[in-house]
């Protein structure tokens, strides 16, 4: 694929400060971008990251036909770059453009892609253990109009942002609050996709517990309001007495990646593992009985994330670890070390470069 490069004249490399890097604040000095038109793809570029043109009746604007993924490239100690599970990005990718029906992106567009646009910006993926670049691919509809239908025209860019941790707790416990009035998705909905409306609508509930004193919420299913789904920007791990516990993908949860790549490395260490429903019920009453050792999260953005508070309607599940739990830690230190090198890619989970 011939990728049409333009460099931009002036970097910004300097303007960044990467021993404080928080989320998501900064951008390298490029961009991908390719535009759909009459049925398909046209040519690859990358371009210097600047403003965007569109018109004020852009679709994506009005009714929200657009799609993303969060993904990661980190450094070696040999100063190799690792863009981590970039398959299992773009199939996730893909299945949710089906959803809101936007054209698939052919896998050498996605690829080369970010191999490209990585390559170039070498000097912004952060030299520091636990930082990385935080690769923001996303898709939208852009077609002038007012009408509600799919866009015949759209526009994909991949995104580079140097990144540190993603809660300002750091890997500090964080603490969840349930919020059974307000519901993330349901079953058949697009919750399981990664689309921006479901981010949307997470802001005003999640700007309520933030004033009650939480850091996120614990989102309960939408029918009964009894079964833990996620927490919105991360699936969620519960270890009960010394069994690994996350509820199942049921059509309302997204399939996360780490939460698949927890898994499989559970799986591999003969771990106890269970995917199924997890009553909020049945978490308050394991605590009581001491048998909830440990609640972490899991996402691309908050890796591994301990949780060390959930509140759901005036009762409080208090973890005593003030930093993460054991298990947390394991599955936290050989993510990062694959991710970092420092451990063998057995699972074949990294793109070198
Ligand atoms: C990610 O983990 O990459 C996400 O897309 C979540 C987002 C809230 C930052």
């Amino acid at each position: 694929m011939n990728i049409h490069i333009r460099k931009t004249t002036s970097s910004n490399i300097g303007a960044v400060d990467f021993s404080n890097l928080t989320f998501g604040e900064n951008f390298s000095d490029h961009q991908f971008q390719i535009n759909y038109r009459n049925g398909q793809w046209e040519s690859p570029e990358i371009i210097p990251y600047d403003l965007t043109p569109m018109y004020p009746a852009m679709t994506t604007l009005h009714y929200g036909q657009a799609v993303f993924e969060g993904m990661k490239a980190f450094t070696y100690s040999s100063g190799k770059i690792n863009i981590f599970r970039l398959d299992s990005h773009f199939e996730r990718f893909n299945r949710s453009c089906k959803r809101v029906c936007i054209p698939e992106i052919p896998k050498n567009v996605f690829e080369q892609g970010l191999i490209h646009l990585v390559n170039l910006e070498r000097a912004w993926v952060p030299q520091e253990k636990y930082k990385s670049l935080y690769l923001r691919p996303f898709v939208y509809a852009t077609d002038e109009t007012l009408g509600l239908r799919a866009s015949t025209s759209y526009r994909f860019h991949i995104l580079c942002s140097p990144v540190g941790n993603f809660y300002s707790e750091g890997i500090k416990p964080i603490r969840l609050t349930t919020m059974p009035e307000y519901v993330r998705a349901v079953s058949g909905g697009v919750g399981d996709v990664k689309v921006p409306g479901n981010y949307a609508a997470s802001l005003q509930p999640t700007t309520k517990a933030q004033q009650m004193g939480y850091t996120q919420v614990l989102w309960l299913d939408a029918i009964e309001k009894k079964y833990v789904e996620e927490v919105g920007s991360m699936n969620i791990f519960f270890l009960i007495d010394d069994t690994l516990i996350t509820p199942p993908i049921n059509g309302s949860i997204l399939p996360g990646i780490t939460r698949m790549s927890v898994l499989e490395l559970a799986r591999k260490h003969k771990m106890n593992v269970e995917e199924r429903p997890v009553a909020i019920d049945e978490l308050i009453k394991a605590h009581e009985n001491g048998k909830l050792k440990e609640i972490f999260g899991s996402g691309t953005a908050a890796v591994i994330s301990p949780v060390g508070h959930i509140h759901h309607q005036g009762k409080e599940i208090t973890l005593p670890q003030k930093e993460m739990g054991p298990v947390a830690r394991w599955f936290y230190d050989r993510i990062t070390g694959i991710q970092h090198g420092d451990h063998p890619d057995d699972e074949n989970w990294c793109t070198i470069l």
